[in-house]
């Protein structure tokens, strides 16, 4: 059987559609989960949140071992975390980095990416249609 795609998502996105609307929009994580595999059609997806940095950790190591791709908005440890660089770095599936907002014309802090340096691509500033060029990139880059 086909490896499922991976769609993981950091801390916060739990709270999409009330959290800063302004920014991040007013769809839910859920509502992009049902839309997402929808569209991904005899596509397998395995969409989860986690607040837990060694969560996700976890999953990005889960991922490369039983996964076809990655697709993943890490949230704010986007701009923290080595161990999920170091996770990233040590993953053999694709990697398509997410994210709602456009952090390169956010904060200062925003500017560190511990992400894009592993990731094969990066989608940022589309809102949840990110998601969507995301997973087609993924089955395109998989097929
Ligand atoms: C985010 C951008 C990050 O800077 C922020 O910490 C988030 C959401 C986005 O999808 O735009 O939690 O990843």
């Amino acid at each position: 059987m086909t490896k499922p795609i991976y769609v993981l998502n950091g801390p916060n996105l739990n709270l999409l559609g009330t959290r800063e609307p302004e920014i991040y929009g007013h769809e839910t994580l859920d509502d992009i989960r049902d839309s997402l595999i929808e569209t991904a059609a005899d596509r397998r997806i395995d969409f989860r949140q986690t607040n837990f940095e060694g969560e996700l950790v976890t999953w990005v190591q889960e991922a490369s071992r039983e996964g076809a791709a990655l697709i993943l908005n890490a949230g704010a440890y986007t701009h923290t975390s080595i161990a999920l660089h170091d996770a990233l770095r040590a993953c053999t599936v694709p990697i398509i980095e997410v994210h709602l907002s456009n952090p390169a014309g956010r904060e200062a802090f925003r500017q560190t990416n511990y992400v894009a340096p592993a990731a094969a691509a990066t989608i940022a500033g589309l809102g949840a249609r990110g998601y969507h060029f995301a997973l087609d990139a993924a089955i395109r880059m998989t097929a």
